[in-house]
């Protein structure tokens, strides 16, 4: 008999047929003289239930131990729609489980904060093991939208020369081993005589972790028009909230021949639908399971906001609402606390989300063009979503390589800035054309679909200030 995922057995299987699976035990029952398990395998939320007498069980089979069961399907007395596998073989124990030691034994239900404590567990779980199947099915949508809407993927480097937020909330990388480190820099000193010895370098540079591939992106959209990446991005911020951490992932865009802030908003309100719709229709089962056997009211916002075009306003038509609407200022120089940014989608418009646009060149970064109406002002844009806030961020780029370069020797007199980013003004000297793009923080989308308030729960192995314990 051929091994089965359970997910086939529970959807597919039928009465009388001799099934082989391989799985975990979620559930361990003795009634008199039967014993009565549920399976999972990890292919879906299903479990299928397995019956056999409690005189033919091997050794050593307890709850959260790995079996591998064979046998065949009958409907389950009590109810004739549920298949369940009465083994014709003795139930094989794969791996056992020490019950005193496993930290998720117990019948109770675990705070998420114990359970971070063992995040190398974590995926035993049913609720985190349905999350990680949501975020895979997330993904895939996300990938499905860009093919099918002419985006070529590029993989974009982890290692870079450039700070592209400009924020200086950078990790730096050098080798681990000091000897090597000597080493370098003999071999370096002996060519170029510069590197002191107390600088940490990458061969013979500084580089960092990147904080967005938006620059190479840009690059690559020089050659393809349309491209999207999807990697890891690592920022240095001291920040225990619970929608920061130090490494996510991000999606990012990037269009050539973009005029216009709405073409890039447009992609961004149907790759944030299409992602969304797919999650929740061909993953629903392991959604039901993620928001506590369903949570209407998060359904209903996430189908409201589907139902609704997304709200387009100014950073001053937002400051101005907050104002008048609900007595929140502004601070002049400062963009929008997550308060405000909360206040705005949820209070001031219907959990609708909302593209703020037009925001104060002097709180954006270097990159950003500046908006042809207003010269303190740039093409920028942040998506607003409820419960989230910022899920998005955007901007046209600046083309003008003078007013590119004067923002970048604004930033560092030495000119050693725009020395880094030569690469980067000549994009623009050979066949440039208007760009535009964003990056959308993916496990932030993970907290939206599913409603989970910490940003750590929804990401597979979180990193966060003081924290990488694994
Ligand atoms: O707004 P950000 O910083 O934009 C950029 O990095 C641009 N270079 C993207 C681009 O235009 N290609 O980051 C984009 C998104 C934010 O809107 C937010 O959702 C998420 O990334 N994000 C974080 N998510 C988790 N932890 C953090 N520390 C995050 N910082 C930003
Ligand atoms: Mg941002």
């Amino acid at each position: 008999v051929s091994k089965r995922s359970v997910k086939d057995v529970v959807l597919n299987g039928s009465s009388d047929e001799a099934v082989r699976i391989q799985g975990w035990v979620r559930s361990f029952r003795k009634l008199k003289e039967n014993l009565f398990l549920d399976v999972s395998d990890g292919s879906s939320e299903h479990r299928v239930p397995v019956v056999t007498q409690v005189s033919s069980m091997p050794k050593g089979i307890q709850m959260h131990t790995s079996v591998d069961v064979t046998g065949v399907l009958q409907p389950s007395p009590k109810n004739p729609a549920i298949l369940e596998i009465h083994p014709n073989e003795p139930i094989k124990l794969v791996g056992s489980c020490d019950q005193q030691t496993y930290p998720f034994g117990g019948k109770i239900r675990y705070t998420q904060d114990y359970i971070r404590q063992f995040i190398h567990l974590r995926p035993k779980t049913n609720k985190f093991s349905s999350l990680l199947r949501l975020r895979s099915a997330t993904s895939r949508a996300i990938n499905d939208y860009f093919t099918n809407n002419g985006f070529f993927q590029v993989h974009v480097p982890i290692l870079t020369s450039n700070d592209c937020e400009g924020a200086g909330e950078l990790f730096t990388v050098k080798p681990a081993s000091e000897d090597l480190v000597k080493e370098m820099r003999k071999e370096n000193n002996a060519a170029a005589g510069t590197i002191s010895t107390d600088e940490v370098v990458y061969f013979d540079k500084h580089v960092h972790l990147s904080v967005s591939g938006q620059l190479h992106l840009e690059s690559a959209v020089c050659g393809l028009e349309k491209v999207w990446t999807f990697s890891p991005v690592f920022r240095a911020e001291n920040s225990k909230s619970s929608r920061h951490l130090a490494e996510f992932y991000m999606v990012e865009a990037e269009m050539a021949f973009a005029y216009e802030i709405e073409q890039i908003l447009e992609v961004m309100e149907n790759l944030v639908k299409s992602s969304i719709r797919m999650a929740l229709t061909d993953c629903i089962g392991d959604w039901n399971v993620v928001t506590g056997n369903s949570d209407p009211n998060l359904r209903k916002m996430l189908d409201h906001m589907l139902a609704h075009p997304f709200t387009v306003m100014t950073f001053d038509e937002a400051s101005k609402l907050l104002k008048e609407k609900a007595s929140s200022i502004v601070q002049p120089g400062k963009g929008l606390s997550r308060e405000q940014e909360l206040l705005l989608v949820e209070q001031l418009n219907d959990n609708i989300p909302i593209f703020v646009i037009d925001w104060p060149s002097e709180i954006k970064p270097f990159y950003m063009r500046q908006s042809v109406t207003d010269s303190s002002k740039v093409s920028a844009v942040d998506l607003l979503v409820p419960t989230v806030g910022e899920l998005c961020g955007g901007s046209l780029r600046e083309g003008d390589v003078s007013k590119l370069t004067s923002k970048l020797n604004a930033m560092d007199p030495s000119g050693s800035l725009q020395e880094t980013l030569s690469w980067y003004i000549d994009l623009r000297k050979y066949g440039g054309t208007p760009t535009g793009g964003f990056g959308l923080g993916f496990d932030r989308l993970m907290q939206l679909i599913t409603g989970i308030g910490n940003i750590k729960d929804v990401s597979p192995f979180p990193r966060w200030p003081h924290h990488c314990p694994m």
